[in-house]
């Protein structure tokens, strides 16, 4: 894939907050997908799919990335999906499900935090969805329950986010090398407890499932009742 011509140079883009690599933003964009595709091909993609392939109406999506999620939505649903990096987004919108009915598709280059103005303007989503961002975002949790009143009742959450490691001792490597791999992945954390921090929110769990590849993951359905 490519990057369309006049596309605008390194964006000022920096969840992480603390500092990212100059470049890192377009890096990911051009590099992701094949960075992840081992990985997705052997564990992630059948997940995804288990988790994406039910869902109904009108659907959002947080950090939606090189839009690998877009061709597994239902295709009656319409997505919502924000997306801060430009260079992500431009994959997203070559996607042939994009292409291929881009009506269903509101793509938006905006961090979830920067939503607002679009989200209040919106009937309540019959659906939410996290597949690994929360990772990333500044403040998961603050960004989470701002995001529930936006749902209907009964609305699943989807979450598939990579966790700290349970042992101790790969926890400790993880803390260790986490400010070098923020730096160098926008912002990425490999040392959240995702998982402990949306069981605290008061949500029903349904599907829960943890995982190991590479990383340990948490895959879980949750629900605002
Ligand atoms: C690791 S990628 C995952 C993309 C996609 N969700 C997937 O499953 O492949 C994380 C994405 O979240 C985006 N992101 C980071 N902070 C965000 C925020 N505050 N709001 C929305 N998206 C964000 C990044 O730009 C990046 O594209």
């Amino acid at each position: 894939m490519t990057i369309p011509a006049g596309f605008p140079p390194e964006p000022k883009f920096m969840p992480g907050k603390l500092f990212s690599f100059p470049g890192t933003a377009a890096l990911m964009g051009k590099y992701y997908d094949r960075f992840m595709a081992d990985l997705e091909e052997k564990v992630l993609l059948k997940r995804r799919k288990q988790l994406l392939s039910e869902l109904q109406g009108k659907i959002l999506e947080i950090g939606t990335g090189t839009g690998i999620n877009l061709g597994l939505f239902p295709h009656q649903s319409t997505i919502i999906g924000l997306e801060p990096n430009p260079y992500m987004l431009a994959h997203a919108k070559e996607r042939p499900a994009y292409l291929e009915a881009p009506e269903r598709f509101h793509l938006y280059n905006l961090k979830a935090e920067e939503a607002d103005s679009i989200l209040k303007n919106e009937a309540p989503f019959d659906a939410l969805v996290f597949t690994l961002v929360l990772c990333t975002v500044s403040r998961p949790e603050d960004l989470v329950r701002s995001l529930l009143p936006h749902l209907k009742a009964g609305a699943p959450i989807i979450i598939l986010e990579h966790i700290v490691d349970p042992h101790p001792l790969m926890r400790f490597v993880q803390r260790l090398f986490n400010p070098l791999w923020k730096c160098c992945s926008e912002g990425c954390n490999l040392t959240r407890s995702t998982d402990k921090m949306l069981e605290n929110l008061g949500l029903r769990v349904e599907q829960k499932s943890y995982f190991r590849a590479g990383l340990t993951f948490y895959q879980a359905v949750l629900y605002k009742d």
